[in-house]
């Protein structure tokens, strides 16, 4: 949440930092602005989106060769002009971009008030910045330095920042404790960014800020340290992403680039986890630990959002073919219910970005208490990926999309091939069973190619229904998280209120909205639940309910029941999430074109929930 950039080289600063900030927008988009130095430190912000801040910047004296830039997502204070960053101390010392959340602002804030300090904001950022000033304005020889660490260190909470001091116009300082914030090298520059994905492509290697970590930035200097001031070690790594990844290409939203780059991805992942002849699994990236899964007495499993709706699918496979007990939680809740928890215990963390608060928590309690914890993940270096014991990359690229889409197939893949190598380890599964599902799984990109194939009509259907109000999504099994998931999708982008149901608890409530305008989406394929979905449908129908069926191609009996369908190709129960999750991606695409939603960046949300 919130995006931050800087950079300090040879170039001018402005159209590198607005380039960076569109890259960045995914993270939070309810106002934008920038700091630049030349001569003096200008700053140019405005509530709404960077394209605002453009305009607003036109026609001004935009030179500099050094600056940071920010893209909010509100945490403190409304989205206006007052509360966007960056924000400057009282006199001007210092200039702040900030991502995270303060959690002592409002103590720091009255010890600040009581010493005379004036506030412009509402926000817990002008608290850090004041108390920067505070700082340096006590000692006659403290540094602008040190009074960024002495200032940071007041503070509980999370942050990533980037400073500016008017007495050090060619120093940038850049600090974090739990929200993320790399440092990008150039021959001629330094980057400072949330995530590599705007400096990919300029740098030559980047630098992973650890946490409670300084970096102090000048033109031709880079110098690490902690808050305290002792030396901070830190690696130089090489960026593990292509800037090719980071193109829309021909594709109108990311969202759909990134439904219609699932085949590949999966296939990918089946390309370098299943063994040459097809007879196993390798899960290599969890070696160090992984004597200790086919023995456990339980795992759970923890997500927020779409994760947990994985991690839900996760709990059926790994029950069905491996037999271990699984519980699946949500890791805002699971943090603070005081759970049960033993150091025989296999915790395994569920996060594209790898930077969710609410599951770094959980994972951090859980590790406190003894037991084994793992991610899947698909942002290298992020949190989860350093704290965690052991874990799988997702290896689907970076999402831009904010409705995640790419991630959850990646990560149902991992999750399945998991079940299936628990299974087969744990004599659960016999050889000859697990290579039929080994085959079964890797015929899924072919057969979710077919499913995209047909997006248009997937399009048609949706703009059908875009005017609905409400909808239902019905599934059962692995395909009840599915027809979550595809709830989710839809709410998040076109904004229409929907709700994901277990089938067999229709009766149970919400049976009582079926009426003829609400769209009912049953997910029915030919499986073990068939007949059972079918007696969902005939219920729906006796009630007038208008319903859309996701069947199994060729289905001519449903077909012919129900008015409108997506069809899946025929598969295995294992892998028919994979399958059924794509239709509901695309009608929830295609009904927010078609309601002209800001599909890339829906309202109120942002890509990764760093904070509370
Ligand atoms: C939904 C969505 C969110 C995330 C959730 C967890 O489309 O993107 O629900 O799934 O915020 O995020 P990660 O997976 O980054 O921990």
């Amino acid at each position: 949440m919130c995006g931050i950039i800087g950079y300090i080289g040879n170039n001018n600063a402005y159209s590198i930092l607005i380039q960076g900030l569109k890259k960045l927008e995914y993270r939070g988009y309810d106002s934008a602005g920038i700091a630049l130095s030349n001569g003096n430190i200008k700053v140019f912000k405005c509530q709404g989106k960077v394209a605002d801040l453009e305009v607003y910047s036109s026609n001004q004296d935009i030179s500099g060769k050094a600056g940071i830039g920010h893209t909010r997502w509100a945490t403190h204070g409304e989205p206006d002009d007052k509360n966007a960053h960056p924000h400057s101390s009282m006199e001007g010392d210092f200039i702040l971009v900030h991502n995270g959340i303060i959690e002592n602002f409002a103590e720091l804030k009255a010890d600040l008030l009581k010493n005379g300090f004036l506030f412009k904001s509402d926000t817990d950022s002008e608290v850090i910045v004041n108390l920067m000033e505070y700082y340096y304005r006590q000692g006659k020889s403290t540094s602008s330095e040190t009074a960024v660490r002495l200032a940071l260190s007041k503070t509980k909470g999370n942050f990533a920042v980037a400073v500016m001091c008017k007495n050090d116009k060619d120093q940038i300082i850049a600090a974090r404790r739990g929200s993320p914030l790399v440092i990008g090298i150039a021959s001629d520059a330094y980057f400072i960014s949330s995530d590599v994905s705007p400096v990919v492509n300029q740098i030559n290697s980047l630098i992973y800020l650890n946490e409670n970590d300084v970096a102090i930035i000048t033109k031709g200097s880079l110098t690490i340290k902690t808050l305290e001031n002792a030396p901070a070690p830190f690696k130089i790594s090489q960026s593990e992403i292509t800037g090719l990844e980071l193109e829309k290409g021909n594709f109108e939203h990311w969202m759909l680039k990134e439904i219609f780059e699932q085949p590949k991805i999966i296939s990918d992942i089946l390309h370098d986890r299943i063994v040459h002849d097809q007879t196993g699994i390798r899960l290599d990236g969890l070696n160090s630990v992984y004597s200790k899964l086919p023995e456990a007495s339980r795992i759970i499993i923890i997500g927020c959002g779409t994760s947990w709706h994985a991690a839900l699918i996760g709990e059926y496979l790994i029950e069905e073919y491996a037999r271990i007990p699984v519980e699946v939680e949500y890791a805002s809740e699971f943090r603070y219910r005081n759970p049960i928890l033993k150091p025989t215990d296999i915790v395994l963390a569920i996060s594209q970005s790898g930077e969710t608060a609410d599951t770094i928590a959980a994972l951090q309690m859980a590790k406190n208490s003894g037991a084994t914890i793992l991610g899947i993940c698909n942002v290298f270096a992020s949190s989860i990926v350093r704290l965690t014991d052991a874990g799988l990359f997702t290896h689907a690229g970076i999402e831009i999309g904010v409705a995640s889409t790419k991630a959850f197939t990646a990560q149902v893949t991992l999750l399945t091939l998991l079940a299936i190598k628990l299974g087969m380890d744990r004599g659960i599964l016999s050889a000859e069973v697990s290579q039929k599902l080994i085959q079964e799984l890797i015929q899924v990109p072919a057969k979710i190619n077919s499913i995209l194939d047909n997006h248009l009509d997937i399009r048609i259907i949706a703009e059908k229904y875009k005017s609905s109000v409400n909808a239902l999504f019905l599934g059962r099994g692995t395909l009840f998280p599915v027809a979550l998931e595809g709830a989710l999708k839809l709410k998040e982008i076109s904004y229409i209120h929907a709700e994901g149901y277990a089938a067999g608890e229709m009766k149970h409530g919400p049976i009582a909205l079926v009426d003829n305008k609400i769209p009912i989406i049953v997910i029915a394929p030919k499986d073990m639940n068939y007949l059972k979905s079918v007696n969902n449908i005939h219920e729906i129908q006796a009630r007038k309910g208008k319903i859309i069926g996701v069947i199994t191609k060729g289905d001519t009996d449903l077909s012919s029941l129900i008015t409108d369908n997506f069809e899946i190709p025929e598969a295995d129960p294992l892998v028919t999430p994979l399958l059924a999750i794509i239709p509901l991606q695309l009608f929830s695409y295609y009904v927010a074109s078609a309601l002209g939603c800001d599909i890339d960046q829906p309202r109120n949300l942002a890509k990764s929930v760093t904070v509370e």
